[in-house]
């Protein structure tokens, strides 16, 4: 006889938001502007074109420097979690999520990144936070870095190609840990690291028309490394600073199938795949997989290693690994095979899968593929941090009636309960935006995860109230029974 699969009694459901996303309060109680306050919300751009979406123009920079200009700057608004917070937890609270995942805007700590002393009410702020969730019985899990640096960092340095922004890093975090380290234990260095070589300004505030010409490339891969080395190092000190602490990386896990048997498909997808996963790898591992070195190599891309860095690596490596999931995608070498959007990339339309009306293609099975997949590999737990439908809700007599977003969610926990029958172990599921907030890649308010409705809409318009969707309830129910009920 065959057991029932179910999630072990100390899974960690929840949800996610990031402080760039969700906070506002951009110039509140001396915050520094971030890379994400200078993106704009562009109506009328095409959905599949999300590097347009993410563009950004001096005079964007010019104006958040300035503190000026800011109705077609969605992030600097978010859904004022910052002022809003109390009442959020609560929801959160009374949805019965055991753990939060939110990140720390590391402006509001140190404005420009560089200051000789940090901002005791950016401080003040997440102690506040964090203590109000232990209250209420929700565990936090903190990222470090997720799409939010110092704009004035940024621009004096091109972000993460210089040497000096680790060190600046490695300070920031350093007095998150001493600041919070009764209160929070689980924590990520840099959120989907790999997003680096898709938009590198809001990953790591590097502009690539400020590289020297045909140096783009060269620069991301360097930003890459110095990355990888704060997030080292930050490992380092958060276990030496708070006992027993858990550091995990994240990654974006784009998933890809071979959109025919064609050998030279397959050989695309897998080459595909490796390079998604190259990524965890060095944090896992922590060395450069010999076919990434070998890559590099070959397409004439010099990464300057400084002494130490490989001991770093090595010495450093993370506790667990946490990904977000949203679709999967397929790969082929025709040239006219129908390319479609996904999570900032592009790729090959799979014609057995719906897609979200973003065109995000939606599949389950995907999900169990890439937890076989990534705890086959690293033997290390799993996090799923990320995972979500973004999807236009309407509001009809005060109810918000979303069906599609609660079969997309138990379609996705049944296949994580498939996994952990067998043998995948899975830490926790923090579901994406749990209350809406501000879309990372279009800036729009209208692309909604939330199982919390927030009013505004993409211009800025409505009350902020926060109403309770259909999916609210039934979250609630999953949670009460540890997925039992679904
Ligand atoms: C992830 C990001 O890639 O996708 C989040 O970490 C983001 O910040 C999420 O919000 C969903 O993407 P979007 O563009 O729909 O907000």
């Amino acid at each position: 006889m065959t057991s029932k699969p179910s999630f072990p009694k100390n899974f960690l459901w929840g949800g996610a938001i990031a402080a760039n996303q969700a906070e506002g309060a951009w110039n509140i109680d001396g915050k520094g502007p971030s890379v994400a306050d200078a993106i704009t919300w562009k109506p009328n751009v095409s959905l599949k074109d999300y590097s347009a979406h993410m563009a950004l123009t001096d005079e964007n920079i010019a104006d958040a420097l300035k503190g000026k200009n800011d109705e077609l700057y969605p992030k600097r608004r978010g859904i004022d979690f910052y002022h809003r917070y109390k009442e959020d937890l609560a929801l959160f609270a009374e949805m019965g999520c055991k753990v939060l995942r939110v990140s720390i805007a590391w402006s509001r700590i140190f404005p420009t990144g560089e200051d000789s002393e940090p901002n005791e009410a950016g401080l003040a702020f997440y102690h506040d936070l964090f203590s109000e969730m232990r209250r209420l019985n929700i565990e936090p899990l903190v990222t470090l870095s997720h799409y939010e640096m110092p704009l004035v960092l940024s621009e004096k340095y091109n972000g993460w190609v210089h040497r000096n922004v680790v060190d600046a890093f490695v300070r920031f975090c350093r007095m998150c840990f001493e600041r919070y380290k009764d209160l929070v234990v689980y924590w990520l260095t840099f959120n989907e690291i790999d997003s680096i070589r898709r938009h590198p300004f809001t990953t790591a505030g590097i502009r690539e028309e400020k590289s020297a010409e045909g140096c783009a490339e060269q620069d991301i891969y360097q930003g890459l490394h110095h990355q990888f080395v704060a997030s080292a190092l930050v490992t380092r000190d958060c276990h030496a600073i708070i006992p027993g602490s858990q550091v995990g990386c994240m990654l974006t896990k784009l998933t890809t199938y071979p959109r025919t048997c064609k050998p030279e498909d397959v050989e695309a997808t897998l080459k595909k795949n490796l390079e998604n996963l190259f990524y965890a790898d060095v944090q896992v591992f922590g060395a450069y997989p010999p076919l990434v070195t070998r890559d590099l190599e070959r397409r004439g891309i010099h990464i300057e290693m400084q002494p130490g860095d490989a001991e770093t690596l090595r010495a450093n490596t993370v506790d667990f690994v946490s990904f977000s999931y949203y679709m999967s995608l397929t790969e082929s070498t025709q040239p006219d095979a129908e390319r479609i959007p996904g999570n900032t990339i592009l790729g090959v339309k799979n014609p057995y899968l719906p897609a979200s009306e973003w065109g995000w293609q939606i599949d389950p099975v995907g999900l169990k593929i890439s937890l076989l997949e990534l705890y086959d590999r690293y033997q290390k737990p799993l996090f799923i941090v990320e995972c979500g439908l973004g999807a236009k809700d309407e509001v009809v007599a005060g109810k918000i009636h979303d069906d599609y977003r609660i079969d997309y969610f138990r379609a996705h926990f049944e296949q994580v309960k498939n996994a952990i029958d067998e043998g995948v172990e899975v830490m926790g599921f923090t579901t994406w935006g749990a209350i809406d907030i501000i879309s990372a890649g279009t800036s729009q308010m209208s692309k909604r995860y939330g199982f919390i409705y927030v009013d505004q809409d993409d211009e800025g318009a409505g009350s902020l109230a926060r109403l309770r969707k259909d999916s609210f309830y039934w979250y609630q129910k999953v949670i009460a029974t540890n997925g039992a009920d679904m």
